[in-house]
């Protein structure tokens, strides 16, 4: 059938599950709402044929906005809203020369992916990836416990190891509340790198101090911040400008006992080199929740076969609660626009 919008009514075409969100769109008898409904990635071509005369269009990371689909979709493109903070899907240039707002997520999902960071690091220091596929395995009956089997390094501080350092490459909001949550496990000191060009905060990195009572809080340069963390943290966005910033000579100077956490973008980690650290024990673990060549992860991949690297599929704000506020507010930002109102949450690009 035809593509074309109705006459009068905007056409809005979704391109992912928004779950309990979709009524606020589809049970709207003023716009057109054409909606990708198989449970999975929307496919290209589906995308270029519908969107044809569309207002609006709801997508996710994994839907690339770029010059093709704008032309596809003709004058009428007024607002692109993505389920997601991250927004290097969408090409903001060609978003620009249109005239095309952005909707995104931001905030939302800050709790979920700090609580998926925590978690990851746990998993990778006390090797809960490997222990768990040790049961799996059914490896258990003939295990000879033993007081080192199966020990990592300690998230929290003791009397008897009393400082650590958390390192953040990207100190933005998730950031803050991984710390906060670190604060919990007693965690020292904290070092991040700013982005390039950003004047010095230190009123704010004074407060982030004392609120989590900890010894000191500092910028660093990126191979300090390789050195002296014992957990680090990429939570940089992707793009040209980040990517591979954590490569060989980066892992080379970091610690054999610290773990390296992705929650941010896989580009920003040389999964190649990460794999080397892995096997040769220039770092003690890795947490993931983004990988360079998702979704193409296999058991193959050298990241999911090195024993101390946990590999998760991109599910740092897959909580619920999360999500169905996430699908909420994409659902609003896309209505918003097309009905010529101001985005409740509109990208500042
Ligand atoms: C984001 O929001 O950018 C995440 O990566 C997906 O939830």
């Amino acid at each position: 059938r035809s593509t074309a919008a109705s006459p009068g009514r905007p056409k809005i075409v979704v391109c992912t599950d928004l779950g309990p969100a979709l009524p606020l769109l589809s049970e709207r008898r003023d716009i057109e709402v054409i909606t990708w409904t198989e449970n999975r990635c929307c496919d290209r071509t589906w995308m270029l044929h519908n969107i044809a005369g569309a207002a609006g269009v709801v997508v996710c990371f994994q839907n690339a906005v770029d010059r093709e689909l704008v032309d596809a979709a003709g004058p009428n493109l007024r607002v692109v809203s993505t389920v997601s903070v991250g927004h290097e899907h969408i090409d903001l240039k060609v978003m620009a020369e249109h005239n095309i707002q952005v909707g995104y997520t931001p905030d939302i999902l800050t709790d979920a992916v700090a609580d998926s960071a925590v978690m990851l690091t746990l998993m990778a220091s006390r090797r809960a990836g490997q222990s768990y596929t040790f049961v799996k395995d059914n490896q258990w009956p003939t295990f000879h416990w033993t007081p080192f089997a199966l020990c990592g390094p300690q998230l929290s501080t003791t009397t008897f190891s009393p400082t650590r350092t958390a390192g953040f490459l990207g100190f933005g909001r998730i950031a803050h509340a991984v710390l906060k949550r670190l604060a919990a496990f007693g965690i020292t000191h904290c070092i991040y790198t700013p982005r390039p060009g950003a004047a010095p905060q230190p009123t704010r990195d004074e407060k982030l101090r004392a609120a989590h009572s900890l010894v000191s809080v500092a910028p660093v340069d990126l191979p300090t911040l390789a050195r002296e963390s014992d957990m680090l943290f990429v939570l940089a966005p992707g793009g040209p400008s980040t990517r591979h910033l954590v490569d060989e000579g980066f892992l080379q100077l970091m610690r054999p006992t610290s773990v390296l956490v992705n929650n941010g973008r896989g580009s920003v980690v040389d999964s190649a080199a990460l794999a080397r650290a892995l096997k040769e024990g220039w770092i003690w673990g890795a947490g993931l929740d983004v990988v360079e060549e998702e979704p193409q992860v296999g058991p193959e991949h050298p990241l999911v076969s090195e024993p101390r690297c946990v590999v998760l599929p991109h599910i740092g704000s897959a909580a619920l609660e999360t999500r169905t506020e996430m699908a909420s507010l994409t659902a609003r930002n896309v209505l918003a626009g097309v009905l010529k109102q101001p985005l409740p949450v509109a990208l500042d690009y």
